[in-house]
């Protein structure tokens, strides 16, 4: 269906046809959800063995008792762990508590207030500060900025990462702009793998950038691989360090969507002398992380053949979600124009862009039929997609049927939405 090939009579007994069938799903009072990015509970039953795994054991490989006090960057075993899945030295790891992101907010309250190279680096004595952030993103990336009163420029996404004669040409032209957000493999929403290319000079970007420039890189999905060859990311550590900028990255991952979310180990990789500086300010806060979970955590997944293998059984019950949602848009949107998307092989999302002006109106129309969708706008900084067009569709927490469903509503949506758009030109 190519609408501008319709004639207006054409398009009014199209709209006809796709209005009845949207009241006949109104009329079933549904109550459907693709908002949430997080694990059904098939997924979490994967891990349920971390429950009394320990029995009674709570040393670790070093002697210490896990459940004392101490240990400001972790157990060595979980660590381990941690600088295989991020591709870097032992010695460049911390383990935390449950959350990637708040090491990334504690990143930015070190550079921005406390400096990252000594007090006088802190980006606050710059005045007026700015973050460079591909699009569309991650929203608790943006969320974190705002709390900074960090502003935030926009850096269009393709297929292959962000535009990179577009993020080069923004940080030479504006030193205050002090750092990256990048979501390298599967990106948060749209799936994309970062090419080897686009990792190369994601490695260069400080040298010409202000001084203080930061990558934020956040690999929350690294080896959440839906396939089983994968396509490989670049390892941004060793770019940097043969390009001399491994001092400007700092990187993120954490087990929230290997184990359970919420009773997770999250990471962060910098360089020794990084790590130093943070640890520094983290030890004003607490004392040392919980170490009887990274235990926990250690014993179920000693190494990365048990990790591979842990999240292929997370593929196989995520997999199907993507092909549903994938076969839908195919099916039934593929060659029409009216929208676009990528087909991912990995992470959590799938993101779709409607024609211009109407991705509001089409997460509107889904909400009314009984399909809860992510608010549109929230994968662009302070809400606003200047363009109205994407939205974030997450297939892991509905059954395949609840999904099934769902997509024959949104499909249907997109294409009312559209010809209504067209029918009012
Ligand atoms: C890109 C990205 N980073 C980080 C997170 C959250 O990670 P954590 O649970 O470790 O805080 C998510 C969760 O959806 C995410 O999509």
């Amino acid at each position: 269906m190519q609408l501008q090939s319709l004639s207006q009579d054409q398009l009014q007994s199209l709209e006809v046809e796709l209005a009845a069938a949207y009241q006949a799903f109104q009329e079933k009072k549904l109550s459907l959800d693709l908002t949430r990015g997080k694990p059904s509970s098939e997924q979490l039953n994967l891990s349920d063995a971390l429950d009394g795994i320990l029995a009674g054991n709570y040393k670790a490989e070093d002697g210490t008792d896990c459940r004392n006090y101490g240990g400001l960057d972790g157990l060595p075993e979980i660590k381990r762990l941690g600088a295989a899945i991020l591709g870097i030295g032992e010695d460049e790891i911390l383990a935390g508590g449950n959350a990637s992101l708040t090491l990334m907010y504690q990143c930015v309250y070190q550079a921005y207030e406390l400096g990252f190279a000594g007090p006088e680096s802190a980006w606050r004595h710059e005045g007026k500060i700015k973050m460079a952030c591909p699009v569309p993103g991650y929203d608790r990336h943006f969320t974190i900025c705002e709390a900074f009163g960090i502003e935030m420029v926009p850096v269009a996404m393709t297929s292959d990462g962000p535009d990179m004669a577009e993020l080069e040409a923004l940080v030479k032209s504006d030193p205050s702009i002090k750092g990256v957000w990048c979501v390298p493999k599967y990106s948060n929403p749209t799936g994309i793998i970062y090419s080897d290319a686009v990792v190369q000079a994601i490695a260069e970007l400080p040298k010409v950038a202000g001084k203080g420039f930061l990558v934020f890189w956040d690999n929350a999905y690294a080896v959440h691989d839906l396939i089983d060859q994968p396509k490989a990311l670049a390892n941004i550590m060793n770019l940097a360090k043969t390009a001399g900028t491994e001092h400007s990255i700092v990187q993120f991952c954490s087990t929230s969507k290997i184990t359970h979310a919420g009773a997770g180990v999250a990471f962060l990789g910098a360089t020794n002398g990084n790590l130093a500086t943070f640890k520094n300010s983290l030890c004003v806060s607490t004392i040392g992380p919980d170490k009887v979970n990274q235990l926990r955590h250690a014993r179920m997944l000693p190494d990365m053949a048990t990790l591979e293998s842990h999240m292929q059984k997370h593929a196989a019950i995520l997999k199907p979600r993507f092909d549903m949602v994938l076969k839908y848009l195919n099916d039934d949107l593929a060659g029409t124009g009216l929208g676009n998307w990528e087909s991912p092989e990995g992470g959590y999302f799938i993101s779709f862009d409607t024609l211009p002006g109407l991705a509001k109106s089409v997460v509107k129309m889904a909400a009314e039929a009984g399909v809860k969708l992510t608010p549109a706008g929230a994968t662009y900084p302070y809400g606003k997609d200047p363009e109205d067009r994407n939205i974030r569709l997450a297939p892991s927490v509905p059954s395949l049927a609840e999904l099934e469903t769902a997509m024959q509503i949104f499909v249907l949506c997109v294409k009312l939405a559209s010809v209504r758009q067209r029918l009012s030109a």
